[in-house]
C-alpha cells in the first residue's frame, strides 16, 4: 500500500480495512471529502484534479449546483415514492427527457450500470425465447451473475463465479489486431468471427438473444473501433434476427460529444444501457428501448428503488445541464485539445507512450515497453506517481481520463496542470525505464 497523505486519511483508512469487504480494488489511498467542478479534496485538505470523473460520472462536476439545486428541492417534498408499486411526475419526467435525447420510447429505470445491462439482457432472452448472447474480449458489463457473463477483462473478476452462456469475439482493437492484420485491409474480420466462426461451430443464431457491445470499450483500454465494426454488428444482427445490445455506460451522456457514441458510427442498437453520468451523481440506471421490443407484461421485471425521486430529480437537472451548457460540444473541443497535447508527449515518448487514442473527452493513452508490448508496471508508476502530485487518474487495461465538465476560460489552465503533471510523471517513469535497462 502507498503511504496515505495525511493522519486523517491514515485513521480512516485503517478502520475501512478492518470493516469493508476486502473485494475492492483502490489503486491509491486517496479519501475524499468534498468536490468541486472537475477537482476533489481529501479528508487532508489537498486537492486533487479529477481525470476520472468518478469512474465517468461526473460529466456535468462535481457538486453540479443546478443538480444539487433539484436534489435540495425534492428531498425537501419526498425521497422515495415506491415507483414499482405507484405513479410519480419526475421518472415520467425524466424518462420522457430521456425520449427526446435518444429517441427511444420506453425507458426503464434501476439504480447502476450493472442493473441497466441485467435488464437488457433480460429483455432481449425474453423477447426472442432465446437463451445465449455474443460479447467481446476485453469487454465490461457489471459484476452481478448475468452481467459477469458477458464481462471479459480480467480473470480475477471471474473465476469461480457460475455463467451464463456467453461466446465472445474479438474486438476492434487495431493497436493490437487480436487477429494481427491491419485496418482497413483486414475487412472488420474481428467482426466477421462472428458469422463465420461462431455461428457456424459454436453458437448458432438461433439460440442468441442479443450481441452485447461497448460502443468504444471503457475498461478493455479506451478502445476506438473503426465505425465498420459497429456497422457490421448491426448487419449481423439484422440477417440473423438478434438484438444489438449497446452498453453506453462510460461513452454515453456527451462524453464523446455525441449523447450516445454510436451515434458516430451511425448505427442505432436495438437496447441501449445507461448509467454513471446519467444520475448526475447520484445512481440511476436506464435500460431504453423501443415500445415494440420494450413490451414484456408487468412482473417480468422489477425493483425496488427505480425511479427514485431523488436519483431523477438529479439526473433531469443533469441531463439539462448538459444541453444548456452544450457539453458535447465542449467535450469535442476539450477532447481535440487533450489529443494534440497527448500527441506531441507521445512523439517525445515514444518508447513509453504507445498509442494516443479516445473519441471527445473519453480519451486513453497506452504505456508501453520499448519494444511495444504492454507495460502495465510502467502505468502504475505513472498513475500513483500522478497522485503524488494531486492528479486523480485511473488505470485501465491502458489508462483512460477525461469529464465533459464545464473549465470554462480557467479549462486550458487545467490541462496545462495536467499535463505538465503528465510529463513529469511520463519523465520519472522513463528514467525508472532506462535505469532497468542499464542494470
Ligand atoms: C461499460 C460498463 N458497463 C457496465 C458497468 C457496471 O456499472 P456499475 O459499476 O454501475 O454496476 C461499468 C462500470 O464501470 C462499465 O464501465
Amino acid at each position: 500500500m502507498i503511504e496515505p497523505p495525511g493522519n486523517r486519511a491514515k485513521e480512516i483508512i485503517h478502520r475501512d480495512c478492518r470493516i469493508i469487504s476486502t473485494c475492492i480494488t483502490r489503486p491509491y489511498p486517496l479519501v475524499l471529502e468534498r468536490a468541486r467542478g472537475a477537482t476533489v479534496t481529501d479528508v487532508d485538505g489537498k486537492t486533487y484534479i479529477d481525470f476520472g470523473a468518478g469512474t465517468a460520472v461526473m460529466n456535468v462536476g462535481h457538486s453540479n449546483p443546478e443538480v444539487s439545486a433539484a436534489v435540495t428541492a425534492q428531498l425537501a417534498k419526498m425521497t422515495h415514492a415506491d415507483f414499482s408499486t405507484f405513479f410519480a411526475d419526475p421518472p415520467v419526467r425524466l424518462a420522457e427527457k430521456l425520449q427526446q435525447m435518444s429517441g427511444y420510447d420506453r425507458v426503464f429505470f434501476s439504480n447502476s450500470g450493472t442493473e441497466s445491462v441485467e435488464a437488457a439482457i433480460k429483455l432481449a432472452i425474453w423477447k426472442s425465447r432465446r437463451q445465449s448472447l455474443v460479447g467481446f474480449y476485453g469487454a465490461f458489463h457489471g459484476r452481478t451473475l448475468g452481467t459477469l457473463s458477458l464481462t471479459c477483462s480480467k480473470i480475477k473478476q471471474k473465476e469461480h463465479f457460475p455463467a451464463l452462456t456467453v461466446v465472445h469475439a474479438p474486438y476492434a482493437y487495431c493497436y493490437r489486431c487480436p487477429l494481427h492484420l491491419e485496418y482497413p485491409d483486414c475487412g472488420i474480420a474481428c467482426a466477421h468471427e462472428i458469422e463465420s466462426v461462431i455461428f457456424k461451430r459454436e453458437l448458432s443464431p438461433k439460440d442468441t438473444a442479443a450481441i452485447v457491445v461497448e460502443p468504444i470499450q471503457g475498461e478493455g483500454g479506451y478502445i476506438v473501433p473503426p465505425p465498420e465494426f459497429h456497422q457490421e454488428l448491426r448487419r449481423i444482427c439484422d440477417d440473423y434476427d438478434v438484438f444489438l445490445v449497446a452498453d453506453e455506460l462510460q461513452s454515453g451522456c456527451y462524453r464523446t460529444g455525441r449523447f450516445m457514441a454510436m451515434e458516430h458510427f451511425g448505427v442505432r442498437a436495438d437496447i441501449v444501457c445507461m448509467a454513471k453520468a446519467l444520475g448526475g451523481g447520484l445512481p440511476l440506471g436506464a435500460t431504453v428501448s423501443s415500445r415494440s421490443i420494450m413490451d414484456w407484461p408487468p412482473g417480468t421485471h422489477s425493483n425496488t428503488f427505480g425511479g427514485n425521486l431523488l436519483a431523477a430529480a438529479a439526473s433531469l437537472a443533469a441531463l439539462n445541464y448538459m444541453e444548456k451548457e452544450d457539453l458535447g460540444t465542449r467535450a469535442q473541443d476539450l477532447g481535440a485539445h487533450m489529443m494534440m497535447r497527448l500527441r506531441e508527449l507521445q512523439s517525445r515518448f515514444p518508447a513509453v507512450i504507445g498509442d494516443v487514442r479516445g473519441l471527445g473527452l473519453m480519451i486513453g493513452v497506452e504505456i508501453v515497453k520499448p519494444d511495444g508490448s504492454e507495460d502495465p508496471k510502467t502505468r502504475d508508476l505513472i498513475v500513483v506517481d500522478g497522485f503524488k502530485k494531486a492528479l486523480c487518474c485511473y488505470p485501465a487495461a491502458t489508462r483512460s481520463f477525461g469529464s465533459a465538465h464545464r473549465w470554462s476560460s480557467r479549462r486550458r489552465k487545467w490541462i496545462r496542470v495536467w499535463i505538465d503533471r503528465f510529463e513529469t510523471a511520463v519523465k520519472k517513469a522513463v528514467s525508472c525505464v532506462l535505469r532497468r535497462f542499464a542494470r
